[in-house]
């Protein structure tokens, strides 16, 4: 009977202490410490640490910023301000069905597409872009993009596809710069027209050489 009582009693005080009713503004008990204690310095917060006091460090002198480093620039990291070039969209909000003012199409863009594809993108689309790279073959297999809906996809389109991915597919914003996202698309859209092309497009000196014409 006691040894019940106690118990009792025992629940009793642990239910009291639990809820006790009033405001605090001391910091919850936390029996296992976590991130919520972690000794840092906020924003703006004096610290005693430093000479100066000063919580917010100064650069040091001659600092650069590492995306400068590599020669890249951030063009969109206001993707509003330039729909064309950020987001594949003219002012309309319509897809793209070019290329934007930024983008040059000539052989060393292809190249540059060519290059950042086979790393990118053929390992699930394999380099033809049929959809039987080396990841297809162990079960995600993304669509093959020689068929009349992908030829037909405006540009803007290919370059969201890119830049945000799809649902399984994933996005390439943060690892491949705009410019390159660019030279991708004109070279998808090259390998398109490679296994679709029409004997017009051929000049007339090559189509003759081959004695196509
Ligand atoms: C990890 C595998 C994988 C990689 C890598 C990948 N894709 Fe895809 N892709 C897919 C899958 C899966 C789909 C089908 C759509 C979906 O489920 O997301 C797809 C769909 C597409 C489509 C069609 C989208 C549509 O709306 O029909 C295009 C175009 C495309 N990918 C281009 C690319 C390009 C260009 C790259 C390289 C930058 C790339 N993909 C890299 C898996 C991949």
């Amino acid at each position: 009977m006691l040894r019940f009582r106690l118990a009792w009693l025992l629940i009793l005080a642990f239910a009291l202490t639990g809820c006790r009713g009033q405001v605090s503004k001391s910091a919850p008990i936390h029996p296992n410490w976590n991130m919520d204690q972690t000794v840092r310095i906020d924003a703006q917060e004096p610290s005693a640490f430093f000479a100066d006091g000063r919580g917010n460090r100064v650069y040091p002198e001659g600092t650069v910023p590492s995306a400068n480093l590599r020669g890249e620039t951030r063009p969109c990291t206001l993707p509003e301000s330039n729909p064309a070039f950020c987001q594949g969209k003219d002012e309309a909000g319509e897809w793209l069905n070019g290329v934007p003012s930024e983008v040059q199409v000539d052989a060393a863009l292809m190249d540059r597409g060519h290059e950042r594809y086979d790393i990118y993108c053929s390992p699930c689309h394999d380099r033809t872009a049929r959809g039987d790279g080396m990841v297809a073959r162990r079960g995600l297999v993304p669509p093959t993009l020689h068929n009349d809906a992908q030829r037909t996809k405006p540009l803007g389109q290919l370059y969201n596809t890119i830049t945000n991915g799809g649902p399984i597919m994933p996005a390439y914003a943060s690892q491949i710069p705009v410019e390159d996202r660019w030279a991708i698309t004109a070279y998808v859209r090259a390998l398109q027209i490679s296994q679709h092309a029409d004997l017009a497009l051929v000049p007339a000196d090559a189509a003759k050489k081959q004695g196509w014409k």
